[in-house]
């Protein structure tokens, strides 16, 4: 199928590690002209390379804080700066810590969850929709998780991804006559590949074992039809199709768990 993505001008958050890199290294392999926007400069310039091999047409950087009120207008200027507009936006930035409802009661780090999963995502849609309503067209793919159906250590996590996915909603009805699409992604547990696919920002630089140790993956992979963990390609696959106007295009406000079934919304 012909995604039509060559020359797209594409925004991805949290574009330097794990899944936001999968996605990058999607785009990158239909010729699309990226910018990958993260806080941390020294895996993003590393990923510009991997996409540059890829076939990416143009890799532009946005070292920005997107907790920071400009953060995500400075992200989204790059775009619209080089290349005069923009098709597409991942919001994919994200973090998590795991904790039990009952005890992670640490108000500063439910502050911080809020800010980067939630606020994160609607200054870039916001951002975005500019060039895109101008344009008349556009594309939104929001990455949230399994989490915002609730998952166990997950409540303040999983509340900031369902928070995403109404956000994602709205805006898919708000804009829809205005040619823009919104729709939601929600990625089962995805290990990074290799320790290269993380860079220092990273939920996962804390240590694999402390996110998801073994017991706890042996037991999702009990729950899930297809028993595979999920890789980041699974999630750039879905993420590109929603993106392309030419396969997607009457497809919007809908949310696809891409988990090997391990959820069924
Ligand atoms: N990995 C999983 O199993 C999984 C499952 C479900 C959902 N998700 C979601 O997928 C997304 C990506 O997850 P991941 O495992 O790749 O995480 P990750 O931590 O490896 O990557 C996130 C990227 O976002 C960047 N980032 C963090 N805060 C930022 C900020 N304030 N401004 C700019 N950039 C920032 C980090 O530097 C990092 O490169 C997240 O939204 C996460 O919640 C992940």
């Amino acid at each position: 199928m012909e995604l039509g993505l060559r020359n797209a001008r594409v925004v991805v958050t949290g574009g330097a590690s794990n899944i936001g890199r999968g996605i990058v290294h999607g785009f990158a392999a239909e010729g699309s002209r990226i910018v990958i926007c993260d806080i941390d400069e020294v895996q993003a310039t590393k990923v510009r390379g991997e996409a540059l091999e890829r076939g990416a047409a143009e890799v532009e950087l946005a070292i920005v804080d997107l907790t920071e009120p400009d953060g995500a207008a400075r992200a989204v200027a790059v775009a619209t700066g080089a290349w005069g507009g923009l098709d597409v936006l991942v919001n994919n930035a994200g973090w998590s810590v795991p904790g039990f409802v009952a005890t992670d009661t640490d108000r500063d780090r439910w502050q911080r969850l809020v800010e980067v999963n939630f606020f994160g995502a609607i200054a870039s849609t916001q951002a975005a929709l500019e060039p895109m309503v101008e344009q008349r067209s556009g594309s939104i793919v929001y990455v949230a998780s399994e989490a915002a159906f609730g998952q166990i250590r997950q409540a303040v996590y999983g509340a900031t991804k369902a928070a995403v996915v109404a956000l994602a909603r709205t805006t898919a009805r708000e804009h829809g006559r205005h040619g823009i699409r919104a729709n939601i992604v929600c990625p089962g547990l995805v290990m990074p590949e290799s320790p290269d696919a993380v860079g220092a920002d990273s939920l996962w630089a804390v240590g694999e074992e402390n996110v998801f140790n073994d017991t706890q993956k042996e037991y999702l992979l009990k729950d899930t039809p297809l028993r595979r963990l999920t890789t980041a390609d699974d999630i750039a696959h879905a993420v590109l199709w929603l993106a392309s106007d030419s396969a997607a295009r009457q497809v919007t406000g809908q949310l696809f768990s891409v988990s090997g079934g391990y959820t069924m919304p």
